[in-house]
This record gives C-alpha cells, sequence and structure tokens, in this order.
C-alpha cells in the first residue's frame, strides 16, 4: 500500500519537477558524519547540518565502525530536528526523503536507511536512494549551479579514487583504483607516521612546510592509463620510515608529507587531463573528502590552465561527507524519473560504480 502511494506521488513530482517546488529531506550516515539536510528544487541549499564524530574515532586512530553506528543512532534523530529548523520548515512540508544506501560502512548505513525509511512511511511520501559516490558529484552542482553534462569526474575519497565520464542519463566508469584509495594511503601514512586520524588534512599541512626531497615510487609513471594504484606508494613510503627508524636516521615528517602528496596528487592530475583529453570533454569536476587538499586544487587549476580545461572544484564545506549532496543527487535522478526506492532498500557496503541504477 505505502509503495502505491508513494509511486503515484513520485509519479506526480517527475512530471511537475519544472512547476512545483520539490523539498527533500537528505540523510547521509555512511561513515563517521550524520548529517541531515533540507534541499529545495535540487540547488537551494535550506539547510546542512553535519554532526562529525571525527572526534570520537580519533581516540582509536582511524574510524571505528560499531562506534560509528552507534553514534549515529544517538544524534540522527537531533541532527534531523536541528536541520528542519534551520530551514524553518515541518514535516508535513516535505516531497520526499532522500538516503545514502551504500557506498559505506553496513551498520552506518543502516542507521541513515531505517530511520528514511520510516519517514518516508509515516508521511507517505516517496523515498528516494542515493549513492554515495554520485552524491559527491552532485555537490558541485549546488556550488556551480551553471554546470551541465557532460563533464569528467575526478572522485577522490577514503574509499574511491575513480573517474567518470557524467552525461545528461550515465554515469559511466572509466578508471578505479586496482587496490587502496588515495584517501585511505593519506591515512595510512599518517598513522605510520604517528600524526593521527583523519590523515589527509594534517599532511597537507606539513607538506606545505616540507620540500619533495624523496622519491618513493623510482619506475616512471604511466601517464595514458585509466586506472590508478595507491598500495605500491603506501607500502613504499611506510618502508622508508621503517628502514629510517631501523637505522636511526632521522625522518624529515614534513619532506616526507610532502614528498609523498606529490606523487599522490601527480597520479591523479595526470590522469583525469589525460581522461578529458581522451573523451574530448574540457570540464572536469573534483569530488570527494580528498577534493579539500590544497596542493591537489592548485595543482588542477594549473593544469587546467595550461591544457585550457574548465576545473571545477567544490567549496571545502562540500568536499567532505554531508547530505546535502545527497539532496541534490536524488533531485537530479528524480528529474530522470529515477532512485524511488520500496521499503524494503537495504544498505549495501559496496556499490560497483559501473552498475548503474541510480
Ligand atoms: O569523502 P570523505 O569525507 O569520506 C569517504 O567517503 O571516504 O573522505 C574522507 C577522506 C579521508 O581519507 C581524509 O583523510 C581525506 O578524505 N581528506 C583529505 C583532506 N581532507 C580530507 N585528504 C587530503 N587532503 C585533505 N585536505
Ligand atoms: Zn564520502
Amino acid at each position: 500500500m505505502y509503495y502505491k502511494i508513494a509511486k503515484e506521488k513520485f509519479n506526480k513530482l517527475v512530471k511537475n519537477h519544472k512547476k512545483t517546488d520539490i523539498i527533500i529531506l537528505a540523510i547521509e550516515t555512511s561513515c563517521d558524519e550524520t548529517s541531515v539536510a533540507v534541499v529545495k528544487n535540487g540547488r537551494e541549499v535550506l539547510s546542512n547540518v553535519v554532526s562529525s564524530q571525527i572526534d570520537i574515532h580519533t581516540r582509536f586512530g582511524g574510524v571505528v565502525p560499531e562506534v560509528a553506528s552507534r553514534n549515529h543512532l544517538m544524534s540522527i534523530a537531533n541532527v534531523m530536528n536541528q536541520a528542519l529548523s534551520e530551514a524553518n520548515i515541518t514535516l508535513q512540508d516535505l516531497s520526499a526523503v532522500a538516503v545514502t544506501y551504500g557506498a559505506g560502512l553496513l551498520g552506518a548505513l543502516l542507521v541513515g536507511v531505517s530511520f528514511a525509511k520510516a519517514l518516508a512511511y509515516s508521511l507517505e511520501i516517496p523515498l528516494l536512494a542515493v549513492n554515495h559516490i554520485h552524491g559527491h558529484i552532485s555537490a558541485n552542482y549546488i556550488s556551480t549551479p551553471t554546470l551541465k553534462p557532460p563533464f569528467i569526474s575526478l572522485v577522490v575519497s577514503g574509499g574511491h579514487t575513480a573517474l567518470l565520464k557524467v552525461t545528461k542519463t550515465k554515469k559511466i566508469l572509466l578508471a578505479t583504483t586496482h587496490d587502496d584509495a588515495i584517501g585511505e594511503a593519506y591515512d595510512k601514512v599518517a598513522k605510520v607516521l604517528g600524526l593521527g586520524y583523519p590523515g589527509g588534512p594534517i599532511i597537507d599541512k606539513l607538506a606545505k612546510q616540507g620540500n619533495k626531497t624523496i622519491t618513493f615510487i623510482k619506475k616512471p609513471k604511466e601517464k595514458n592509463v585509466l586506472s590508478f594504484s595507491y598500495s605500491g606508494l603506501k607500502t613504499a613510503v611506510i618502508n622508508y620510515i621503517h628502514k629510517q627508524k631501523q637505522n636511526n636516521a632521522e625522518i624529515n615528517i614534513n619532506d616526507v608529507c610532502a614528498s609523498f602528496q606529490a606523487e599522490a596528487v601527480e597520479e591523479v592530475v595526470n590522469k583525469s587531463i589525460y581522461a578529458c583529453k581522451k573523451h574530448k570533454i574540457n570540464t572536469l569536476v573534483i569530488a570527494g573528502g580528498v577534493a579539500a587538499n590544497s596542493y591537489l586544487r592548485q595543482e588542477l587549476q594549473n593544469k587546467g590552465k595550461e591544457e585550457n580545461i574548465n576545473i571545477i572544484i567544490p567549496p571545502l564545506s562540500l568536499c567532505g561527507d554531508n547530505a546535502a549532496m545527497i539532496g541534490c543527487e536524488a533531485y537530479e535522478n528524480l528529474k530522470l524519473g529515477k532512485g524511488l526506492a520500496d521499503i524494503d532498500l537495504n544498505a549495501q557496503s559496496n556499490i560497483n560504480l559501473k552498475y548503474q541504477k541510480v
């Protein structure tokens, strides 16, 4: 019964999306941020409350999945109330509820998915399932409302390093990592250097005071291949640190950070530019937590100028996990008549980016 009503309402929204205001309450709990946002017509962010658990997980040197789930559970209702109050609306004003169903930590995702299902069911409004990675890409529509496909998107986060070709109706995977994600490499290197969690922001900061004095990967890098690998670089940095320690030799942490970062960033910059050229698309859109990296942002701007490629980078507030990007992606899907989920929606820890359901 619920699905029948939700589907009718969804179809009406799809048909009338240009004429009526669509207010989506979006929920994101895939990792260590509990976030709820209210997004109007896919572009206007009425509120975007992000409650970060970073301080809690820092004590453990990384995200502890069970702790993340418990904290999502404790804060989600308050975060939603704050989002509604900041947006100055009530539950009755909502057109639909959107939620990240994957990829991410299963227990953490389940909190958001269960909450969204209960909300959509009780309000008898459509439930919209959103792919977290696609959400990161859509964050750019909020900060650059004039952005339109086709474009190439570089997704760099704790779980992904990928290049996608985004067209009006499809997101086609062009490249992914054979092993670790770039953010994972930042976090592991920081851990071995004793810099704490998350590693990205601290390496970013220390690298500014260091020089690229060390070459970790000595063999020439393949520029014109659409795939990534970060485990070799990560291992080379860790081996270097261990060797220096064994030999009681000095470790210049700032130089290690600058050298690691230069190699890590070079890989994604070169391959992103290559993908743009290969596919004859001159707009490159960056997404994900590592898009906050100041060196990556600068290098891409420089290369973009050199190669005549328009570089779109989200503001720092939209790089990390947040629900506004989920609301925006849900709206993009809705316009195409996609994304409606039934009440049996399940969380998925992994989503093959090649699979294009939503
Ligand atoms: O997108 P995100 O918030 O969560 C995932 O979906 O994975 O990305 C988190 C990742 C972490 O690995 C973190 O270290 C990295 O983004 N990160 C950064 C920076 N800020 C966050 N990496 C490099 N430089 C930064 N400034
Ligand atoms: Zn993310």
